[in-house]
């Protein structure tokens, strides 16, 4: 694997066999009082995001200092790109310095595509091999989310090979949708949408999984549900429907979470809109994967950035 750009970059081997790598990461680590393992020693790790993030960014720094990684973050508003540098001269730049790899967040759908064939291209002048891993970019893709979210349900569900699994919400907008949808069709998932007809994309007819509008009538025969974030910063012609109207159709209530099935987990990729999207009882209930999707986000980096630092394991 040279870079991790989107998840039709993967067939399901290869999404197991990270799958697999994060498992034993996990299991390495386990009641370790020192959670460090040499495996990235002398490899420098760039995180350089021009949109805000907790999870993804805060997780691959930890990810590349329990594996000895040298991890550096850039971000737009304290570089040079505040001066008007180019995300080509950025990466460049970065690459020259030796970045083994670049973990890149950006606005546009397209970018960690474009970056990774400057860096491909550049590698001669630059005297680098560095590897592009796509942390999310605009409304398109945001594949380490939906590794971290299929290792979630693996881990409650036991499987996720003939699975019903439910994406709830603003479709449009979402990149973890788009990546959950073709990841989990990819691991044998039957996906279904649940979105009000104004957030969903167009085209969407084409994405393997069904599409519905009715959450009340969905929920009893799921085995999972993931609760999306409403992206407000990206609906740039107004919010429609309204925050109420979202909350009384696809906001997942206490009542609504008690169609579920008794087993069935919750996931939301977070930040959380408490109240809109997820009720706080439901959010921090005992259904609830929110916090186990954010600590396998640290060992699906971690088996992320073994894969293309290292090589795929024996
Ligand atoms: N889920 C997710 O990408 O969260 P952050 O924006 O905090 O990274």
């Amino acid at each position: 694997m040279r870079h991790l750009l989107s998840v039709a970059d993967l067939d399901a081997t290869a999404a197991t066999a990270l799958l697999d790598t994060s498992d034993r990461l996990r299991q390495a680590l386990l009641g370790r009082e020192v959670r460090k393992l040499p495996t990235l020693r002398g490899r420098t790790v760039i995180t350089m995001f021009y949109e805000n993030s907790t999870r993804t960014r805060v997780s691959f720094e930890i990810a590349g200092k329990w594996m000895s990684a040298d991890t550096v973050n850039v971000s737009a508003s304290g570089s040079s790109v505040s001066k008007g540098e180019s995300l080509r001269d950025t990466a460049l730049t970065l690459s020259s310095m030796g970045a083994d790899c670049v973990i890149v967040r950006h606005p546009a759908s397209g970018a960690a595509h474009r970056l990774a064939g400057w860096m491909d291209r550049g590698q001669d002048v630059t005297g680098t091999h560095t590897s592009i891993v796509n942390a999310g970019d605009g409304t398109h893709e945001h594949p380490t989310q939906a590794l971290l979210d299929a290792a979630t349900l693996r881990e409650r569900l036991g499987g996720i090979a003939g699975r019903r699994i439910g994406i709830v919400g603003d479709v449009l907008h979402s990149r973890v949708a788009r990546s959950n949808v073709l990841l989990l069709a990819t691991l044998g998932a039957e996906v279904v949408l649940v979105a009000p007809p104004t957030l969903l994309p167009v085209g969407v007819d084409q994405w393997p999984c069904r599409v519905s509008h009715e959450l009340d009538a969905e929920l009893p025969a799921l085995d999972a549900v993931m609760m999306l974030r409403v992206q407000a910063e990206r609906m740039h012609g107004g919010f429609f429907p309204s925050a109420r109207e979202y909350a009384v159709g696809y906001g997942l209530s206490e009542t609504r979470a008690a169609l579920l099935p008794d087993d069935a987990p919750v996931l939301h990729p977070g930040p959380m809109v408490r109240g809109m999207e997820i009720a706080p009882a439901v959010a921090d209930g005992t259904s609830s994967a929110v916090l186990a999707q954010v600590r396998n986000g640290v060992h699906v980096r971690m088996a992320v950035l073994y894969h293309l630092l290292a090589g795929a394991p024996e």
